[in-house]
């Protein structure tokens, strides 16, 4: 492989993160504490919704929010096979079963005419997942969900500040879940949060969160250690200041590139839906002609930081076959074949951006 010079994540850590940090170590107040509080409110406030709860993951995140729609054995949630293992994982951790239900191959988000098929009487709720930034169809979404008496339990993971029909990502469904993981479009370092307008999903959250503790040393549900650090809200409460920059940066980085490469036949740029903020937490492209991996080997050679955003279905999964959790979504095994994803984020400068056209450009001469 070359030496990387334009690198696919770059988590941005300036004065201000790093003043926030110091400020809470010097308080001494250093697990979670009054800055997690004073996230949660701006977060909410953010995203439009009455409550979070933020926890030490995105993965806790999902796994709370799901215990606290009372998800357990027995259930069954349908999500996408393509996405990151821990939507799946979470829905495991309760005792519940993930039940897949494939793709649109424009958006790579769950196909909401394909969710009708998986629904049995053990269903309980659907799981969108907003992949790459992208909103997934909350309308049809809801409306499944509404006619089934579905919980709907929003992944927004990939996709703070994401907007479908003006509304934000998060406040749309039941729940929602954001990841601060540092690749996101925004961090906290290792964090997640949940999001509702749900008063007594939020009081379950809230316990869940922290040993099921009702009051100091009264415990009356199995809850967890999930609780943020009053050090990742810090730099929560900096990056919040900034996200809609960062977010706008990432989509001015996208519009440049999918100009610059839409005539490049050998491979497909993102696709943006009507009504729709697809905040490119990734951009990643399909590769139309040429073997993805001569792609990736071939960008690397130039520079060019890439990511494969997944290259298993989950249900492919060792570990997933080894459960006998199953699946079959043929748009979803030929999306994990032919993805890449390209560096986008915001510290990207003009020279990056033509370094990664001029290198795509060049693969698509060489390779096809
Ligand atoms: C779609 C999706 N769901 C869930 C998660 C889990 O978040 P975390 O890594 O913060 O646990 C991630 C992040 O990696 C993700 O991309």
């Amino acid at each position: 492989m070359g030496k990387i010079k334009v690198s696919i994540a770059d988590p941005v850590i300036s004065d201000e993160e790093i003043e926030e940090v110091v400020k809470v170590l010097k308080s001494k107040i250093i697990a979670q504490g009054p800055k997690v509080e004073e996230f949660e409110k701006k977060f909410a406030k953010w995203i439009g919704s009455k409550y979070a709860v933020a926890t030490n993951s995105g993965t806790s995140a999902l796994h709370v929010a799901l215990l606290s729609c009372k998800i357990g054995k027995q259930d069954e949630v349908i999500t996408s096979p393509f996405t990151f293992i821990a939507t799946g994982n979470s829905i495991i951790y309760t005792g519940a079963k993930p039940v897949f239900a494939d793709i649109d191959l424009k958006t790579y988000n769950i196909d909401p005419k394909e969710i009708e098929h998986k629904i049995t009487e053990n269903t309980k709720a659907i799981m969108p997942v907003h992949l790459y930034g992208q909103p997934a169809k909350m309308d049809e979404i809801k409306s499944i969900g509404k006619k089934h008496d579905l919980f709907i339990i929003e992944d927004a993971a990939q996709a703070h500040g994401a907007i479908y029909n003006r509304e934000n990502v998060g406040n749309i469904g039941d729940m929602g879940c954001f990841s601060f993981y540092p690749t996101k479009n925004m961090t906290t370092s290792e964090g997640g949060i949940i999001t509702t307008n749900n008063e007594e999903f939020y009081n379950l959250a809230r316990k869940l969160r922290a040993h099921g503790a009702s009051e100091r040393y009264l415990h009356d549900e199995i809850g967890y250690n999930y609780r943020m650090t009053d050090i990742s809200a810090g730099i929560g409460i900096a990056h919040l200041k900034k996200i809609e920059e960062f977010n706008l940066k990432r989509i001015e980085n996208a519009n440049y590139l999918n100009n610059n490469l839409k005539e490049v036949s050998a491979i497909k740029t993102p696709y943006l839906q009507e009504n729709t903020t697809h905040v490119y937490h990734q951009y990643t492209i399909f590769i139309r002609q040429g073997h993805r991996d001569d792609w990736v080997e071939f960008l690397n050679e130039k520079g060019i930081g890439t990511g494969i955003h997944y290259p298993i279905p989950l249900y492919n999964q060792p570990i997933y076959k080894k459960l006998k959790i199953k699946g079959n979504c043929k748009k979803a095994e030929i999306a994990a074949e032919n993805v890449i994803s390209l560096p986008i984020h915001p510290s990207l400068t003009k020279k990056d951006l033509d370094l990664i056209i001029e290198a795509v450009k060049e693969a698509s001469e060489k390779l096809t």
